[in-house]
């Protein structure tokens, strides 16, 4: 197989972190997360979710980058050649195409949700509506038949075409213009926010720590936002990798993609729990229906009195939902169709309808569990959430605990100090620490986090 070629590298080292960054931030800062957040009562919640950010998920990052950098071809050549090769480690390839099929048939269904709202927002749809129709609406509309499956087959159909335009042209180029537009929102939107009245209830909720609330699934809870919202454990950022050029500093890029990826989950909090405590009777633990029953009603009651800046602060919150979205659908598709492009053959065109048109079956039982398959379960579990529990809580950690294993006692350490600083043209001062953390750290943290899942010792009440 031969090593990706030059056109198909980021033009540029910007480039390369919007690309990775893109991929991370996604409706996991902005729907997941302040859902999440309300669920787990909050700033105690987001405090565990950084620790695992900056010691568990972005060393996995970077575990990720070393490993499809080195490669340079397919996630599965990559361990191949990392590992010497050891045939053994070969299967990790097929990692990113279940995870990639996985998750984005489930994402893009909420994916869908926002660009359907973003139309509602732009024809005024959500103009002078009583606060019972927001959930009435959304009631009707996410558990339809047809009409979300159409937004998610659009959701589907807009990755696809960008990812057939490769990797310079589609996602860098994508990226570039997506991310910095969607920085912008953010900051109009957190602005707009923190003037409400009672935004200092939302900030507290959001800053002031009450431990009591602590139970080991808000730890669990906490370790698999921080997973999801990086996007690690599943091999897609193996295959962005593969894109980086030699002289990309890894870690540098790492935590420069981390950092981004929290800033945008901390604004989305400012944006999202300031609004919702400026309306009496609205709680913030409304679960996933926070952005979508809770925030057009914001919007409206807010600003009522102005219906411009009612109409352009929905506009803009879904503009925003819909580009962070879509950044992370297309890394989603990129992982797996990148597979049946190298290993088949096949044109991006073909690799990628394929992979679509699979997603979107796929993405049709998700979004069916929401209405006329709510009773049909797996594990208890509709297909949605079955999903979801597959991806965040499952195969990302495990994923991600493999790699770690995989680089930190696999690899020769030589071949991982010459990945981490460019054969030694750079310098990487974190790397003892970076390794101490994926030989020790990381798998036993997830160890642990899981032994206590499956009820093997209970450390945490
Ligand atoms: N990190 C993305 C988000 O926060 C989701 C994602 C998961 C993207 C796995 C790619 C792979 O929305």
């Amino acid at each position: 197989m031969s090593r990706t070629s030059g056109k198909n590298l980021f033009a540029s080292k910007v480039g390369a972190v919007l690309a990775a960054a893109g991929s991370a931030v996604g409706l996991g800062n902005v729907w997941r997360f302040p859902t999440e957040t309300g669920a787990n009562g909050g700033a105690a919640f987001i405090l565990i979710y950084i620790f695992f950010m900056f010691l568990l998920a972005t060393p996995i990052m970077v575990t990720e980058f070393a490993i499809g950098r080195h490669g340079g071809s397919t996630v599965a050549d990559s361990f191949h050649k990392m590992g010497g090769g050891r045939r053994g480690w070969k299967w990790m390839g097929l990692v990113p195409v279940v995870g990639g099929f996985l998750v984005l048939s489930y994402y893009s269904v909420v994916a869908g949700w926002t660009l359907h709202y973003f139309f509602e927002a732009l024809k005024g749809g959500f103009m002078h509506k009583g606060a019972a129709d927001y959930s009435l609406d959304f009631a009707a509309f996410s558990t339809d038949p047809v009409q979300p499956v159409i937004w998610t087959a659009l959701i589907i159909i807009a990755t696809c075409a960008i990812v057939v335009l490769g990797v310079q042209q589609g996602i860098e180029r994508a990226s570039r213009i997506m991310m910095p537009i969607l920085f912008i929102l953010l900051i109009v939107l957190a602005v707009c926010s923190l003037t409400l009245p009672n935004a200092s209830q939302g900030l507290r909720f959001l800053f002031e720590p009450d431990f009591s609330k602590v139970t080991s699934s808000v730890v669990i809870s906490a370790m698999g936002q921080a997973l999801f919202s990086l996007s690690v454990g599943l091999g897609c950022l193996c295959t962005y990798a593969c894109y980086f050029r030699k002289d990309t500093d890894l870690m540098k890029n790492g935590l420069s993609v981390a950092g981004i990826d929290t800033s945008v989950a901390l604004l989305s909090g400012v944006i999202i729990f300031p609004a919702v405590y400026s309306i009496p009777n609205l709680q913030p633990d409304a679960g996933p229906s926070l952005v979508f029953i809770t925030l057009p009603n914001v919007f409206q009651q807010v600003f009522g009195n102005v219906p411009f800046l009612a109409y352009i602060s929905s506009l803009f919150f879904y503009l925003l939902l819909v580009l962070a979205a879509l950044t992370s659908t297309i890394s989603m598709l990129e992982m797996t169709a990148v597979y049946f492009h190298k290993k088949f053959n096949l044109s991006r065109l073909h690799s990628s309808t394929f992979v679509g048109t699979v997603c979107l079956l796929f993405g049709t039982f998700c979004s069916l569990s929401f209405g006329a398959w709510k009773d049909v379960t797996i594990f208890g579990l509709g297909f949605f959430d079955f999903f979801d529990f597959l991806v965040a809580k499952f195969i990302m950690p495990i994923g991600g605990m493999l790699m770690c294993v995989f680089l930190g006692w696999v690899v020769d350490e030589k071949v991982l100090r010459a990945e981490m600083t460019n054969n030694g043209t750079i310098r990487c001062p974190l790397y003892s620490i970076y390794r101490f953390i994926i030989r020790y750290l990381a798998p036993l943290c997830i160890m642990l986090v899981f032994a206590n899942e499956l009820g093997m010792f209970s450390f945490l009440k």
